[in-house]
């Protein structure tokens, strides 16, 4: 059963009655509880008091009655005004601890490289064609030059989710990192396309594997409060990436070699980030679930201060029970026999391919052609405008970071929706206007023609609604909600599911265009955010503020329901549907 199942509400304290329900873009860990009874009733609050039952049991101690909601006042205790609080205070800012920050800055550059490789392309392959005539006339091995990079992405999404959860977060970093230096480097020397085409694939699957193991590896290390903001922080540094390439791309026109010297120097980053990585530490999360607990312990105390420290600690140590009672080698098969990562699974490739569907990468990829084909025929212009958006996209990614902790990931991804579809709209509209324009004028449409100027506001709208939202919730979401043991393997399969969409998004898009015209494409794109916005509002929980045992638990309530969910504290994490 996909939704939750709404249990009663004898045991459970209410708190008062939000008439609004977003009322949680507030800070407080208090106000998750609040708005979660709010909007879902009561069904989320077991979900997070069930953590401190398993701790309990991890303990030792009896509890009393069936769901022991009465007995672990040690770990949530109520204040004044009916709301529940964990026992120490989950308050650590984004900027309070320079170890964290430190290291999601470095796993970013895995995301620095995914924007970058994604953004340079473009610009590259006008070099690219002057320079090999057999390029230049024949656009099929133009799309495989560019292409080539996706499909990489696609298998090193799906090997990294596997090599994450075998040889854990830091290993694959590494991995990716020599991948992609070779990639790089083969690039840059090149002599003919053929060679060009297999360094393409080779940054590809660097770049697949990054977009798994960056994500995963800061989730694990960020405390629950700030694992949002600093897991867009990755996202940022995607869309930092992006806007980097293009002024790459402006800077090495004229330097000779150009296109040698746009795909080699992503070298660079790559190499920081190997060296940078050989200092930092495994996932402390990924060490203990392999009985490697003392160094866990060692990273851990880099993070939380002696109280904290213990209380993850116990949570660490009762999931850990759970995987180690039913751990087997990690498979991807398990996945679709477990009802409760089905689900999660469902919903975050659900998440991923929206992303792709709802029209980000017809954006950024077509970004000049788009203002071209609203009319305005200068390319410098085109390339102007598409540098402005590819940077309020960074903007906007900022404002996600700002925000994704506080109103948490449902609201950001649903106002986004709303913003996105009223843009597309919008652009739908103005290439209609554009369209009738053109039949009107029997000509090719005005510089800044009325209809030309809506177009552009479309895109900026778009931008400004997309970047905060539909960015950097997937990414975020599809770090948190697996359990442990899969976080690698469902995180990469759902990765493997956003490129894959990437990649017919970015095939189909022009053909779309050809075939029913822009202002159908852009109509049929918004009513695919339509869809996306009722995915979202039906099947995305809220895990803002939660540790990874509470979403972990929440999952099996909706997979199990509440009585068989309590009764698997000791249940099988691949519940096998017995
Ligand atoms: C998406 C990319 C996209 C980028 C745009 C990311 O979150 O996964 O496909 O190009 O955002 O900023």
């Amino acid at each position: 059963m996909l939704m939750s199942r709404v249990i009663s509400h004898s045991h459970v304290p209410r708190t008062p009655a939000s008439p609004f329900p977003y009322s949680s873009c507030l800070s407080s860990s208090e106000t998750i509880i609040s708005s979660f009874l709010t909007r879902n009733q009561v069904t989320y609050t077991r979900s997070l008091l069930m953590p401190s039952i398993l701790t309990a049991r991890a303990a030792g101690r009896n509890l009393n009655n069936a769901d022991g909601m009465h007995d672990s006042p040690e770990i949530f205790k109520l204040d004044g005004s009916g709301l529940l609080k964990a026992s120490s205070k989950r308050e650590m800012s984004f900027w309070s601890n320079k170890y964290v920050l430190g290291l999601t800055t470095t796993a970013g550059i895995g995301g620095l490289l995914f924007g970058y490789d994604t953004g340079v392309i473009s610009g590259a392959l006008l070099y690219i064609r002057d320079d090999f005539k057999v390029v230049n006339d024949n656009s099929v091995l133009q799309e495989t030059i560019v292409s080539m990079a996706v499909v990489g992405a696609i298998i090193g999404a799906a090997a990294g989710g596997w090599i994450n959860d075998v040889h854990g977060r830091k290993k694959a970093t590494l991995l990716a990192d020599v991948v992609f230096i070779i990639g790089s480097l083969v690039m840059c020397i090149a002599p003919d396309p053929n060679i060009l085409i297999l360094g393409r694939l080779f940054v590809g699957l660097g770049v697949g594997i990054a977009s798994v193991t960056a994500p995963v590896y800061i989730a694990e290390a960020a405390p629950s409060e700030i694992r949002g903001a600093l897991v867009a922080t990755n996202v940022l540094m995607i869309t930092g990436g992006q806007f980097l390439s293009y002024l790459v791309n402006l800077a090495f026109t004229e330097v000779p070699g150009t296109w040698r010297w746009m795909l080699g120097v992503a070298a660079i980053p790559a190499v920081v980030q190997f060296i940078f990585m050989m200092f930092l530490p495994e996932s402390p999360r990924w060490l203990y679930m392999k009985d490697k607990k003392s160094k866990a312990v060692a990273v851990l105390k880099k993070i939380y201060d002696s109280n904290r420290l213990q209380e993850e600690i116990d949570q660490l140590e009762a999931a850990s029970k759970q995987v180690s009672q039913f751990g087997k080698a990690v498979s991807y098969l398990d996945v679709f026999k477990s009802k409760e990562i089905r689900l999660a699974f469902f919903t975050g490739a659900g998440l991923q391919a929206f992303q792709q569907f709802t029209g980000i990468n017809t954006v950024m990829y077509y970004c000049p052609t788009i203002v071209q084909m609203a009319g305005f025929s200068s390319k410098k212009l085109a390339l102007l405008l598409s540098l402005i958006v590819a940077a309020m996209n960074a903007v906007g990614t900022v404002i996600g970071i700002l925000l994704i902790d506080r109103c948490g990931r449902r609201l950001l991804a649903l106002t986004s929706l709303s913003g996105v579809f009223a843009s597309l709209l919008v652009l739908s509209y103005a290439f209609y206007l554009q369209s009738s324009n053109l039949h009107a004028l029997t000509g090719s449409a005005t510089l800044g023609s009325g209809a030309g100027w809506f177009a552009v506001a479309g895109l900026v709208l778009y931008i400004a609604f997309f970047s905060p939202g539909m960015g950097p919730v997937p990414w975020t979401v599809n770090s948190e909600i697996y359990p442990e043991a899969y976080r690698g393997v469902c995180g990469g399969m759902s990765a493997m599911v956003n490129w894959v969409s990437n990649f017919i998004v970015a095939q189909m898009f022009l053909s779309v265009v050809e075939l029913v015209g822009t202002s159908m494409t852009f109509l049929i794109i918004s009513g695919v955010s339509v869809l996306a916005f009722g995915f979202v509002l039906f099947f995305l929980p809220e895990t803002k503020g939660l540790t990874f045992e509470q979403v972990e638990r929440m999952w099996k309530e909706r997979a199990w329901g509440n009585d068989l969910a309590s009764s698997s504290g000791q249940q099988n994490i691949i519940g096998n549907e017995t």
